[in-house]
Parts: structure tokens; C-alpha cells; sequence
């Protein structure tokens, strides 16, 4: 279900505003908001935030989709590059993000739009409303806020109920996973979206523990986790609960399934010479993005061994780079969540119709 927190001003539906606005459901820039706005209680520092903006080429009067607004670290950027005769349509899924929205909203040049839904479910909505758009963005995972603001129960360093919910209108807790799923589950959870070497053991643990009385918070489930790794795992480079934390994360939001839904989608949407970057900060993602971007960019997929093409196959995506583009070393060191960030991107290419003769 999308829903928009900031509905169009129809005052605004003129001349190329109103041709932007109608793609978009965009409104123009509204009035300050009385107060501020709901403010980010901590800062969340934008990761990559020049590559990603040296990247999408953001130009005057473009149309772009944030699909992780966060507190608008990035989209700030991009929505100065697009200016007033541009567009912005921010996605986020979780509710704090309509408030830093507002604040957003009113220091801006371009015409926003805020939808707090899943990005898959934002950028299917958009699909339906046969959206053109010339950039689409992630900035994958959660934020600084989420982190650290209290009882959303992402964060192993403070006592919170298990929640880990991005949307807490969600069914489907931290809590439930780990008091209801069985071993086998629980440990394939933890290998596959936490590669944690110690799945096994710590999936034993919690279901022992749980027969006794349920893990009610996140340090009772660091407790847990403590107890069941050797020593030296306790002891060794970053906390011991930081891949199980991660894996439930990812289990909680459906963080891969989300992903893998909508990169096609925002594909789909993007206009041709639009361009898809996406910032992850774990392989599983990164995988996800550059698998997809290079599917793409792929050009003839003819066996090898054939002399001549005979597939007709031609790329739709050009990579921006080759490689991922990482943080340089100053940022690590002034930001260390920073540390693991990727940046992929490509622009999309105009494909030749299937009967224009081109091809094979
Ligand atoms: C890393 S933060 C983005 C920060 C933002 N780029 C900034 O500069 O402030 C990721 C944001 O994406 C949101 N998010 C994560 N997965 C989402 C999904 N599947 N659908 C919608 N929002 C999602 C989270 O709620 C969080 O606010």
C-alpha cells in the first residue's frame, strides 16, 4: 500500500510543473513547517555522498527516486542538482523518516513527494502510475537513527525489546524469529545472512534458553550468543553479536527479498540515459546489485565457441565503473560505518526495437 504524507498541491499542476508533477504525484516546495519539522535526534552522516552524486549526474529539471530516504542526507544533494524545476520522490518505510521528510521538504528548490512504503511496494505503485524517471537510488540497510535512537531493538550496546522492525507496522518481529523459529531455522538464518561461523551453537542456545524462559531483549539474546561461542570468539575484532544481529535484521525486514524485487522494478522505471546506483554495505547485497547491473550490461551471450553472433543480444546498461567505488580512506576514518560501503551504478541504454533490424 503506498501512502503519501505530502499529497500533491494541485496550485501547482502548471506548465512543466504540472508535466513533472503528473508523472510523480510530486508537490511543488511547500511552506516551512511550524517548528522545524521532526528532527533527526542523532546525525546520520550520508555515505559516498559525492561518488553517489558524481555518479547519478543528478541535472536541472531531472525526476529522481530515493528509495532510502533516511533523513534526506543524500537526497538533500540530489535534490539541490535537480533544482526547481526537478523532481524528488522519496521512499521510506519507516515512520520517523516522514518527519525529517517535512523538514526536508521545505528547504528544497525541486517539487517532492514522500511515500512511506516498502521501496518494492513504492516502486511497483510508480510502475502502475507509468512513471518515467531518470534516476533511481539505494542507499541500502538502516540508519544511524535507527541505531541508535532507542527501543527499536537494532542496536546490541543498549537493552530494547527484540524488534528490529524498519516498519513497525509489520507483523513479523526480531522476537518472533527468535523465540518461535526452530534450530534448524534459526541457524540457517544466521549462516546465510550473518555468515556467522558459529550458527550451530548459537541456534542450540537459544532454543535451550528459550524452553527455560523466552528471550525477551536484545542483550538477553547477547547473553546467549556469549555463551555459546569459545572464548576466544568473544574476544576477537568487532562484537560477537554483530553477524547475528545483522542476519535477523535482514530475516525481520526481508532486506534480500525486498532487493531482488526491486531492482528490476526501478529498472523498468528509469527512462533511457536514467541512471540505477545502489550504496550496500554487506557482500549479500552487493552481490545482488552487481550481478543484476552486470546481467545488463551483458552483450552478446552466444557460446563461445560460435564464430558468429547469433543471439542478437544487445547490452541495455553501460557500467558507471567497473569495479564497485568504496569510500576513500579520510571518510573511513571520519565515519567508520562507512567502512564496507560499495557503490554500483549504470545507465541505462536505449534498446533498439526488436524488429528495427539491428542485432544479429
Ligand atoms: C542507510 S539509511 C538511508 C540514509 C539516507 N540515504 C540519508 O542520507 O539520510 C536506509 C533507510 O532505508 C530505509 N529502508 C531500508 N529498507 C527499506 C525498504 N525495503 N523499503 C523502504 N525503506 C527502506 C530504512 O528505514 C532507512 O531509513
Amino acid at each position: 500500500m503506498l501512502l503519501d504524507v505530502a499529497p500533491t498541491n494541485p496550485d501547482v499542476r502548471r506548465g512543466r510543473d504540472a508535466a513533472a508533477s503528473q508523472r510523480t504525484g510530486a508537490r511543488r516546495r511547500p511552506r516551512p513547517v511550524r517548528g522545524g519539522g521532526v528532527q533527526p535526534q542523532v546525525g546520520h552522516v550520508p555515505v559516498l555522498a559525492h561518488e553517489l552524486l558524481d555518479t547519478l549526474d543528478a541535472r536541472p529539471g531531472q525526476t529522481a527516486v530515493d528509495c532510502t530516504f533516511g533523513a534526506g542526507g543524500h537526497a538533500r544533494q540530489v535534490a539541490h542538482a535537480l533544482g526547481p524545476t526537478g523532481t524528488l520522490v522519496a521512499v521510506d518505510r519507516d515512520p520517523a523518516a516522514a518527519g525529517w521528510f517535512e523538514s526536508f521538504a521545505a528547504e528544497v528548490p525541486c517539487a517532492v513527494r514522500f511515500i512511506r512504503a516498502s521501496y518494492l511496494d513504492a516502486l511497483t505503485g510508480l510502475q502502475a502510475e507509468e512513471a518515467h524517471v531518470d534516476l533511481v537510488y539505494f542507499d541500502l540497510g538502516m540508519s544511524s537513527m535507527q541505531l541508535e535512537q532507542g527501543g527499536r531493538g537494532f542496536s546490541y550496546s543498549h537493552d530494547e525489546p527484540l524488534d528490529m522492525r524498519m516498519d513497525p507496522g509489520q507483523q513479523s518481529t526480531a522476537y518472533e524469529i527468535v523465540n518461535t523459529f526452530d534450530q534448524r531455522a534459526l541457524a540457517a538464518i544466521m549462516r546465510e545472512y550473518g555468515e556467522e561461523r558459529h550458527a550451530g551453537s548459537i541456534a542450540r542456545a537459544i532454543v535451550n534458553g528459550r524452553a527455560r524462559q523466552p528471550i525477551q531483549t536484545t542483550l538477553d539474546l547477547v547473553a546467549t550468543i556469549n555463551a555459546a561461542i569459545p572464548a576466544p570468539a568473544r574476544f576477537a575484532s568487532g562484537h560477537p553479536a554483530k553477524r547475528v544481529f545483522q542476519a535477523l535484521r535482514i530475516a525481520v525486514n526481508d532486506e534480500l527479498g525486498q532487493l531482488d524485487g526491486a531492482l528490476p522494478a526501478a529498472w523498468d522505471l528509469l527512462a533511457p540515459g536514467g541512471v540505477l546506483a545502489a550504496i550496500s554495505f554487506h557482500s549479500l547485497e552487493d552481490r545482488r546489485v552487481k550481478r543484476f547491473l552486470a546481467a545488463r550490461a551483458e552483450g552478446c551471450i552466444c557460446p563461445p565457441d560460435l564464430p558468429i553472433c547469433v543471439c542478437g543480444h544487445t547490452p541495455e546498461a553501460a557500467l558507471r565503473s567497473r569495479r564497485a567505488i568504496v569510500p576513500s580512506p579520510a571518510e573511513v576514518a571520519e565515519n567508520p560505518r562507512s567502512g564496507s560501503a560499495r557503490l554500483r551504478a549504470a545507465v541505462k541504454l536505449a534498446v533498439p526495437a526488436p524488429d528495427s533490424g539491428a542485432g544479429a
